[in-house]
């Protein structure tokens, strides 16, 4: 009874093994074991049956009650005051929840959650930031610079450097703060687990016990997760049906905008997002994203305002385009915040239905300011901005006063298909003084909305 009972669990197939193998039994991968806690009391004979059934504890009474007698707890929700982040939670942290934030290295996770309970520290409530990653002195400076900046208070945070998971657990029950940043998941450890930092079954173990001591003591906890490349939150998304709500970085570091989707919330609605700028004294709130980005957007061959749904609100992203001959086979195609996918399909109907061919050329296609689309409703602006460059032609002719605005969702024989959302769309384009929209309500065919954007064959025969 030396060690607690341990398993080893696959991390790429989660196949089971009692003892360590340097090849996963279940699927071959190679060294993707990693040792973790067996569950607890769930052993041996006894695990599920009858007798285990009717030994168990039952709650007091044992009765069902009515949902209308269940008494609810309604606590009232913490609000940082920055005001995205609130919405995005669904109108504040709620006690004793637990919410992931996820996004690549320096994305500015540590700065959101700083100034988050800086801000909070300042309103009077009891936080607590801990750091496995920087030392308190690193800390103190990026705080020196929220503190002069976005979030007064960010200096009267108390911080614990540490990454051993016993002894943030102490501090959190000794110190019991209302919220608490864990920064990150993965530089915590069990010391009683022999996997090291960051693998599934430490990630596992960590947010497991942070979520135990989180929910007896009502802390809010906010784990801060660093994700891979390709998106996930590293751990194969072990956590993310454990928490209550998943937040989602995205951007690119070396620019200024970012922005921060709600992937999971179960206190308010998914998909939602907010935009930030990175600035000196940390992240700001971007409120009229829609009229930034238009009012940067070029008037050139291969720029189009694409009228896109961010969760609930319509938001213009200015989408760019650039095609050139090119000596490789195959040729570059290169995306910047649309999915790579799509752009092949776009290009083949191009070629297919609308008299656009890009097969022996480059394709960079670009949604500036590092905004991410991942949404069909992509499909005709990237369309339009492919054809605009390959004909070098401005989309709506090199008069119209004001860029064009597109969206909808095209089809494998060349047709546009209608989008969610297209009278919001719609609207904010108009709003933004978008005089000519391109959709599927005013184009049935890719063709047709390539004539209406003045870049159709007939137009430009010359060029
Ligand atoms: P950081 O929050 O440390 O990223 P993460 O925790 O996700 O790895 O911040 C990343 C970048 O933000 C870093 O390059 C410095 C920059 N930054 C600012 O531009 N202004 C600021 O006020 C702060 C605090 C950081
Ligand atoms: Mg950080």
């Amino acid at each position: 009874m030396a060690r607690p009972a341990t398993i080893h669990v696959c991390s790429a197939c989660g196949h089971v093994e009692a003892k360590w193998h340097g090849q996963c039994p279940g699927c071959g991968e190679w060294n993707t074991l990693t040792e973790e806690r067996a569950p607890a009391r769930v052993t041996g004979a006894a695990a599920g049956s009858r007798a285990a059934r009717a030994a168990a504890p039952r709650g007091p009474g044992g009765t069902p009650q009515r949902l209308r007698d269940v008494h609810a707890d309604r606590t009232p929700r913490l609000l940082t005051g920055i005001g995205e982040l609130d919405r995005l939670l669904g109108g504040g942290i709620v006690p004793g929840s637990l919410v992931l934030i996820g996004g690549s290295p320096g994305i500015g996770k540590s700065t959101l959650t700083t100034m988050a309970l800086g801000l909070l520290q300042g309103s009077g409530r009891r936080t607590l930031y801990v750091s496995g990653e920087e030392s308190p002195a690193q800390i103190r400076l990026r705080a020196e610079r929220l503190e002069a900046g976005s979030a007064p208070g960010a200096l009267d945070v108390p911080v614990l450097a540490e990454t051993d998971l016993d002894a943030v657990l102490a501090t959190l029950e000794a110190e019991q703060p209302e919220v608490c940043v864990i920064d990150s998941v993965q530089t915590l450890a069990a010391g009683d687990l022999s996997g090291a930092p960051g693998t599934v079954g430490q990630v596992r173990e960590v947010a497991t016990r942070v979520m135990e001591v989180a929910k007896r003591t009502g802390t809010a906890v906010l784990l801060v997760g660093h994700v891979t490349k390709d998106g996930a939150l590293a751990g194969p998304r072990v956590l993310e049906h454990l928490v209550d709500c998943v937040l989602q970085f995205e951007g690119e570091r070396e620019r200024t905008y970012r922005t921060l989707r709600a992937l999971k919330n179960r206190f308010g609605s998914t998909n939602d997002v907010g935009v930030f700028e990175m600035r000196d004294g940390g992240l700001v709130e971007v409120l009229d994203a829609s009229a930034r980005f238009v009012g940067e957007a070029t008037r050139a061959p291969g720029s189009v305002v694409l009228a896109a749904m961010e969760g609930s609100r319509p938001l213009l992203v200015e989408v760019q385009a650039l095609v050139s001959p090119s000596e490789l086979v195959p040729p570059r195609r290169v995306v910047n915040g649309i999915d790579r996918n799509r752009l092949a399909l776009v290009l083949a109907v191009l070629a297919r239905h609308a008299g656009v061919g890009t097969g022996t050329a480059d394709v960079f296609v670009n949604v500036v300011g590092g905004v991410r689309v991942d949404e069909p409703g992509a499909d005709l602006a990237v369309a339009l901005a492919v054809a605009g460059a390959a004909r070098g032609v401005v989309l709506g002719g090199e008069d119209s006063p004001t860029p064009v605005a597109a969206f909808g969702e095209i089809g494998l024989t060349g047709e546009l298909r209608s989008v969610a959302h297209h009278d919001r769309r719609r609207e904010e384009a108009e709003k933004f003084g978008l005089a000519q929209i391109i959709s599927p309500e005013s184009a049935p065919t890719l063709r047709e909305a390539l004539r209406a954007g003045a870049v159709g064959r007939r137009v430009h025969a010359a060029a």
